[in-house]
């Protein structure tokens, strides 16, 4: 998969592309990284990306011509490419949208900044996500975010370090809670369940965590998840004080 990524500040990419998962990635062959400088889409001796917005009001906002020829630029080579912009006004990005994208080749994320970007830019994007309702500076963090989750999900990725099929979400649900040694730390054990070596309990007990938590901290989850009858039936002899445990 290629994920392009433009933005006013390519180093910022520099350290985050380059650690952990995201760096194995590379090096593995699954995702190749672009960033592309705004500034190289504008043909000016400054290289001018912002201006004053019409009508007045304060900052600045990112014109409309070089966003539309870096997006001219990477269709010409791939008609196929996804382009996303990042903005507080897109739609949630969830897990779902990260296995979606996924399931793509090639994507362009456009980050914003300063009051944002000419609207008109609408015009010539795929769609745009957002993070969620609060107001970061610029759309990089964002982006950073999209690329995270989706290239964890591409073959081969995670590898043996982590199961992404159960993890919280991907199910449906919230995922179960994780222990490792100490078995006792200032007095708090692990269930006792998890030292039995019995696999099978072992998965029923992660599954009714998984539902307890949910159903605690996360309800609104529980009405799109595809529940069986041993899942219903521990959810529905769940008292309001079990949920709390
Ligand atoms: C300061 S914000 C502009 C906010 C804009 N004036 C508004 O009120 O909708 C600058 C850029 O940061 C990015 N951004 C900020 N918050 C975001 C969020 N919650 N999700 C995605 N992108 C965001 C977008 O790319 C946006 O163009």
């Amino acid at each position: 998969m290629l994920i392009e990524l433009l933005t006013l500040f390519p180093e910022f990419f520099a350290s985050p592309l380059s650690q952990s998962m995201l760096s194995r990635a590379q090096a593995q062959g699954a995702v190749e990284f672009r960033v592309l400088n705004l500034r190289d889409f504008t043909h000016d001796r400054h290289k001018v990306v912002d201006d004053r917005p019409f009508g007045g009001g304060p900052g600045m906002v990112l014109k409309i011509e070089p966003l539309v020829e870096a997006i001219r630029a990477v269709r010409e080579q791939d008609p196929e490419v996804r382009v996303i912009l990042l903005s507080p006004q897109g739609a949630l990005f969830s897990q779902d949208k990260a296995r979606e994208l996924a399931g793509r080749k090639h994507l362009l994320l456009i980050c914003g900044h300063y009051e944002g970007v000419d609207d008109r830019v609408h015009f010539y994007i795929d769609e745009a996500l957002s993070m969620g309702d609060y107001i970061l500076t610029g759309g990089e963090i964002p982006a950073l975010a999209v690329v995270d989750a989706v290239t964890r999900l591409l073959p081969g990725v995670l590898g043996g370090e982590g199961a992404v099929e159960e993890e919280s979400f991907q199910t449906g649900l919230l995922e179960y809670p994780h222990y490792t040694r100490p078995r006792d730390f200032e007095g708090f054990d692990v269930p006792e369940i998890l030292l039995s070596g019995d696999h099978a309990r072992i998965q029923r007990w992660r599954r009714e965590e998984s539902l307890r938590r949910t159903a605690r901290l996360r309800p609104d989850l529980l009405e799109k998840t595809v529940l069986d009858a041993a899942d219903r039936e521990f959810l529905a002899n769940l008292t309001d004080s079990a949920k709390k445990d």
